[in-house]
């Protein structure tokens, strides 16, 4: 990517015809937008937030930013389920698919607004049931189902404040998160269905609780009619609980700040960071953010393929596309099921226009051959979107020509779990597209690219990418943990938010995101955390000490390599490596699996004891070390870890 990573990069203008029917239709146009809102950001958003967003009470107060605490839209009472659901029952919307759902088997669903707002209602008063009230904490351990986005909004729907976690993470996993958030409830589904497949997830929720007390109620989805185990007293089929429940339910006015959502993310200890989300500023740009970067229309198909267990499943599966009024497609399966034109096949089969996924996706397709897509019509498609980690150019070409045709512009978008919403991306029908940019940042955001003292870095020039103002979807803070939200975000560089991404801005201010400058690794789009898996593996009796790094990777963008030491009298063996690569599976999730694990007799380090991470990333990647090593312990291990090569996937 570095090297067209410029102002000379190739650009791609939107197409004409996409450009006279979008809401933004030129530069100019963005220009004035952008400049407005730069110009007082909270009386810019505090005017959308009046005009798009459903009261139960007015608010008074735009904004309160107490650095690095802010809050939005004070003195106002909302709910985020009347927004995605109520609102939309009394015009044309009403009949309207509000989600539309296949399963890898190829059954179908299709809910109207109505109808999912009943189950919503209905499974609302099941939790007012059960005892639960608003401030409580749900966890959510479902497959891509439905029912997922029905037990998101009725904890909304009442204040219940929710966390998903993604159905791939294991039961270790899920019961840290439990603990951490103080769950009284889980709602999960007996199983979820992966390439042919059952996934158990109730066995996984059963191991959890058993160390988890203080979880009353486990309700439970039947998907699959899997053979699980119901513990008597704690749990209950939700079908049973559903039975006979009450289709109204008010919406609970609940104030603007009020934590919508807990979602849990890598950071850069081995601790997750419970990333916390409130009401009304978050709904607020999900449902701009539809508008600006999507452009959504009435008769629009929507599908974003990511799962609903990441923000990208919050926001633009559930909130985003819902509180614009949308039809959401959501797919349960695998995209090569049972042949790699799955996806295809779903965008022909339901006229898909706006068709949104990641990197890591497209190259996949990409390697699996043309005759794919080109098997089936792909004519619905007008808009095109990508998320999760860089894109690269050619990548990028290939989306464009073999699925869009040289018809749809491509929005490549940047934000984080902590954003919120959507930051950095070209408004299609404004901004011109540079392949490998995600272009320009939003009205309302105002990002940088400076050094670590918070100056302006030149033109073309790498640094830090930081972003200056609040905006309504920032998280508030991390659950429990003020002190590190101040220490993560807004402590590294002063008086602004940092992103730890590393960031370049070309000489027309196109931002080029470059990658993680922390030790967080995107593998697949997938942020995880190299702690996280270091301290998986010396959970393991036979590892002493063990370092994870990222290598480029062709398909997932990074690949994670671990060079561990074992214990002394532990022989290094193939089986062993395989045994732990499946144990990091077992500690955190199969998706964390590293793809190379080297066993090694020791692990380079300064003289103050910390491990140089810098020089194994070297060497995964160049597969010598040329940086500077004179602070190196022992330079003899280093020549050690060069000769040794793990057993790759
Ligand atoms: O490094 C950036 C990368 O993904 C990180 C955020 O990961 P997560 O919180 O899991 O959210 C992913 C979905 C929003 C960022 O810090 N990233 C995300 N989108 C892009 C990106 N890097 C480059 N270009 C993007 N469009």
């Amino acid at each position: 990517m570095a090297e067209s990573a410029g102002a000379a990069a190739e650009t791609f203008a939107p197409p004409a015809a996409f450009a006279a029917a979008a809401r933004v239709k030129n530069r100019k146009e963005y220009d004035e937008l952008y400049r407005a809102a730069a110009a007082n950001p909270a009386e810019f958003w505090a005017e959308l937030a009046r005009r798009e967003l459903h009261w139960l009470q007015p608010f008074t107060q735009a904004r309160e930013w107490n650095y690095p605490f802010v809050k939005w839209f004070l003195g106002g009472k909302i709910n985020a389920s009347d927004n995605c659901l109520d609102r939309h029952l009394t015009g044309p919307r009403k009949n309207k698919a509000a989600i539309i759902w296949e399963g890898e088997n190829f059954e179908q669903r299709i809910l109207t607004y109505q109808d999912l707002y009943r189950r919503v209602a209905k499974f609302a008063n099941v939790l007012k049931a059960q005892g639960y009230k608003a401030g409580d904490r749900a966890i959510i351990y479902m497959p891509m189902v439905p029912e997922a986005a029905v037990a998101m909004l009725a904890c909304a729907r009442i204040g219940v404040i929710h966390s998903v976690v993604f159905a791939g993470f294991s039961a270790e996993a899920l019961k840290t998160r439990i603990d951490d958030l103080g769950a009284t409830l889980v709602i999960t589904a007996d199983a979820a269905q992966r390439r042919g497949r059952e996934i158990p997830l109730k066995r996984n929720v059963d191991a959890a609780l058993a160390e988890c007390p203080a979880v009353r109620k486990c309700i439970v989805y039947r998907h699959k009619n899997a053979g699980i185990e119901m513990k008597p007293e704690r749990d209950a089929w939700w079908e049973d609980l559903m039975f006979g429940a009450s289709e109204v339910c008010p919406p609970e006015p609940l104030d603007s700040e009020h934590p919508l959502y807990v979602l849990y993310t890598s950071g850069t200890t081995g601790k997750p960071k419970g990333v916390v989300h409130a009401t009304a500023g978050y709904l607020l740009e999900t449902l701009m953010t539809m508008q600006w970067v999507f452009d959504i229309r009435e008769d629009d198909t929507y599908w974003c393929t990511a799962d609903i267990g990441w923000v990208t499943g919050h926001s633009y599966i559930v909130y985003g596309p819902l509180a614009a009024g949308a039809t959401t497609l959501m797919y349960e399966g695998a995209p090569d099921w049972p042949e790699p034109d799955r996806f295809w096949r779903l965008i022909e089969k339901y006229r898909v226009n706006v068709f949104y996924t990641s990197p890591t996706a497209i190259r996949s397709f990409i390697r699996q051959g043309d005759k794919w897509p080109k098997r089936r019509d792909l004519s619905s498609l007008r808009l095109l979107g990508s998320v999760g980690e860089p894109i690269n150019p050619a990548a990028w070409r290939w989306y464009n020509q073999v699925i869009g045709q040289n018809r749809c512009p491509i929005v490549d978008t940047w934000w984080q779990t902590e954003t919120g919403a959507i930051m950095i991306s070209p408004m299609p029908g404004a901004v011109a597209a540079k392949p490998g940019s995600a272009t320009l940042p939003l009205p309302g955001i105002i990002p940088d690219v400076v050094d670590l003292k918070g100056e302006p870095v030149a033109a073309g020039q790498q640094g830090y990418l930081i972003i200056r103002q609040p905006w309504p979807a920032m998280f508030r803070t991390l659950y429990n943990d003020a002190e590190r939200y101040r220490e993560n975000y807004w402590a590294k560089v002063p008086n602004v938010y940092f992103t730890g991404d590393a960031a370049r801005r070309d000489a027309d201010g196109y931002y080029w995101v470059l990658g993680r400058v922390d030790d967080v690794i995107n593998v697949s789009g997938h942020r995880l955390s190299t702690m996280e898996v270091e301290s998986a593996l010396v959970r393991h009796a036979a590892v002493a000490e063990a370092a994870a790094v990222g290598r480029p990777h062709d398909l997932k963008g990074q690949a994670l390599v671990v060079f561990t030491v074992c214990k002394g009298g532990v022989p290094k063996s193939p089986e062993l490596v395989e045994e732990l690569r499946a144990w990091v599976g077992q500690e955190i999730g199969g998706f964390a699996r590293p793809d190379e694990i080297r066993l090694v007799d020791a692990l380079p380090k300064t003289r103050s004891g910390k491990i140089m991470r810098r020089l194994l990333r070297e060497l995964v990647t160049a597969d010598k070390v040329s940086g500077d090593t004179t602070t190196l312990e022992d330079y003899s291990v280093l020549l050690e870890l060069a000769k040794t090569k793990g057993d790759e996937e």
